[in-house]
């Protein structure tokens, strides 16, 4: 996701904030840039793609002595990924950084067009920097034409701001995004949105709280709360040690990836729920015309993701829905008919299996679309229309994150095609986009749930197999417990419909078989109850995770207690990722890079 670098001092400022984006690409973007403000002037770059592009493009360009510099590298949500969109965005003499969200930049937008101002963005950013200016016309001070401009913004941000009539100046606010600042024996003020970038120039740094706003100057840093009473700035020691700066002190990055769960769904979610609807700019309405079914196409977890939108389809949107392997599809001379849309998910966007099907669709013509992590990826390229996750770079080999949000996506893209379908009716359509957002608070990890999962994993280090089971859509996610499970315990574990457990496995049922059984509240709870009480009788081992309490567990996962089964599948996940990576690690396992697989398989 996006990143932020920003310096104010005399040594070389085009370097800093360069070499400061390149500690920030780990997160991934896919476009970038830095303005910098010297001797009253300002220079300014920005280029779309890697970091070498904008490299190339401040070749030329020295800074020598004193200056303020801001940098930024895009991750696209409001606006396509062009230069215009890219950041730092300028207003007549100020420029501005940020990373998140406005939430009510249209509103501001429309004022300032009405007043006349002129914008070159798609993006919620550029009204930050003209409601600055048009601020600073009636304010005393530029801090305090700052500070009233932070209080006019609702959504999250991490903003820096530098602007000619305060040139020695930084100003910078934060507010659910995050951002230091952090300073040495020279008096330089660095900031960034993670540690990396500071590491090595500074060795103590201030974490800013949600409501901190102010400015850095060469001889200050001058903090204030959201009621604008001034506070000191709290420093404490930065790790010198880049790897678990990245990390951000989880002991691996997929711990750190579950515990990105909640902020990145939020990211999904942003911008596409209003009170009635499912808002996808990204998705022209004609792209389902003439459309009697959906295709779904993928490997791995995205095809268990896959497997539960196939239920979300043909329940909400009434569609008839398939689904296929994509390694599978691709060699079985497959019926393709032109009224089907042919969907593949894909966390890399080049999964080769998955890309080669969605060439075969494109060739007999279908309508294609790509669920897709990564812009600008092979899949994303060709499919005819893609909507993004917006997970974030996903480090791990064992996908977490992108599983969730590609979920969350076909729970939304479900109720799109619902809503245009008139499947649902206005009210129950309304009430889901009501649970949508309740999702980031139902994936955040808590210490408690943690650990009692990590005390719980060593019991579960040996035996003879793991079955995972569930009904419904908590097959698919039964299927992926058991996945992540195998990919980095190297245990063996299945995925399997609870239902289907007595025609044929229940054989292997003995206390050394262990069950992870997900009975939710709300989906076929009195079904799925029995056939664990099946496997109990026979003696297998069992791990109930559900909200009600189920006396004839070994062990009891308690969720809390939701309004809905759909919310009931995300708490689940959270607690299946975190059982496997809690075994592995017991198993002295690297979780990150589990033996004899490969992130993205781009070979057959
Ligand atoms: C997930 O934990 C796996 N590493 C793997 O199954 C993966 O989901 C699969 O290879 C598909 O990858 P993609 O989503 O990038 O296409």
């Amino acid at each position: 996701m996006c990143g932020i670098v920003g310096y104010l001092g005399e040594k070389n400022t085009k370097k800093i904030l360069l070499d400061g984006l390149k500690e920030l690409e780990y997160r991934g973007y896919d476009s970038a840039g830095i303005a910098v403000l010297e001797n009253g002037n300002f220079s300014y770059y920005k280029a779309v793609g890697k970091l070498v592009n904008l490299e190339d493009k401040t070749k030329d360009y020295e800074t020598k002595g004193f200056a303020a510099g801001i940098g930024h590298t895009r991750w696209a949500t409001h606006g396509k990924p062009t230069e215009l969109n890219a950041h730092p965005h300028l207003g007549e003499s100020s420029y501005v950084v940020h990373n998140g969200i406005i939430e009510n930049y249209a509103n501001l937008k429309k004022e300032l067009i009405a007043d006349g101002v002129t914008f070159l963005s798609q993006t919620d950013t550029e009204v930050i920097v003209h409601q600055f200016e048009k601020n600073l016309k009636s304010c005393a001070t530029a801090f305090e034409a700052f500070g009233k401009t932070i209080s006019e913004l609702d959504g999250a941000y991490a903003v820096l701001l530098v602007t000619k009539s305060e040139a020695d100046t930084i100003f910078f606010a934060k507010h659910g995004s995050p951002m230091l600042v952090g300073t040495n024996k020279e008096g330089e003020k660095y900031f960034a949105s993670s540690d990396t970038p500071l590491i090595g120039h500074c060795q103590d740094v201030n974490y800013f709280e949600d409501g901190d706003f102010g400015y850095v100057t060469a001889n200050d840093i001058a903090i204030f709360n959201n009621d604008g009473v001034k506070k000191e700035a709290v420093f404490s020691a930065l790790s010198q040690n880049k790897l678990s700066a990245q990390k951000d002190g989880y002991r691996f990055f997929m711990e750190k990836e579950i515990y990105e769960q909640s902020d990145v769904i939020s990211d999904t979610l942003m911008g596409r729920l209003s009170d009635e609807k499912i808002i996808f700019d990204e998705l022209d309405k004609s792209l389902f015309d003439g459309i009697n079914e959906i295709k779904l196409c993928a490997c791995g977890t995205s095809y268990h993701a896959a497997m539960s939108a196939s239920y979300l389809f043909e329940r909400y949107s009434k569609i008839r829905t398939s689904l296929e392997i994509a390694s599978e599809f691709r060699y079985r001379s497959p019926i393709m008919s032109k009224d089907t849309l042919f969907v593949v998910i894909s966390q890399s966007g080049e999964t080769a299996d998955t890309l080669e099907t969605l060439k075969m669709a494109k060739k007999a013509g279908l309508k294609t679309l790509v669920i897709c992590n990564v812009d600008n990826s092979s899949m994303v390229r060709l499919a005819d229309a893609c909507i993004l996750t917006r997970a974030g770079i996903e480090k791990g080999v064992a996908s977490t994150k992108a599983f969730a949000t590609q979920v969350t996506v076909f729970w939304m893209l479900s109720l799109f095609v619902a809503k245009l379908r008139n499947s649902l009716d206005t009210n129950e359509i309304a009430r889901q986009i009501s649970l949508l957002r309740e999702i980031p608070t139902h994936v955040k990890v808590t210490d408690e749930m943690h650990e009692r999962i990590k005390r719980l994993s060593k019991r579960y280090l040996h035996g003879h197999g793991f079955f995972f089971i569930g009904r419904d859509v908590f097959f698919p996610l039964a299927l992926e417990g058991a996945l992540k499970l195998k990919e980095i315990s190297y245990l063996h574990a299945e995925g399997y419909p609870s239902g289907e457990m007595k025609h044929g496995p229940i054989a292997l049922a003995d206390p050394e078989l262990f069950t992870i059984a997900l009975l939710p509240e709300h989906l076929h709870y009195e079904k799925s109850k029995s056939n664990v009480e099946e496997l109990s009788a026979r003696d297998s081992t069992i791990c109930v995770i559900s909200a009600i309490e189920f006396d004839k567990a070994d062990d009891f996962v308690q969720i809390s207690t939701c309004q809905d089964y759909m919310l009931e599948f995300f708490e689940m996940m959270i607690v299946v990722q975190l059982l496997s990576l809690e075994i592995s690690i017991r198993l002295g396992n690297d979780v990150d890079m589990p033996r004899n697989l490969a992130k993205s398989v781009t070979v057959e």
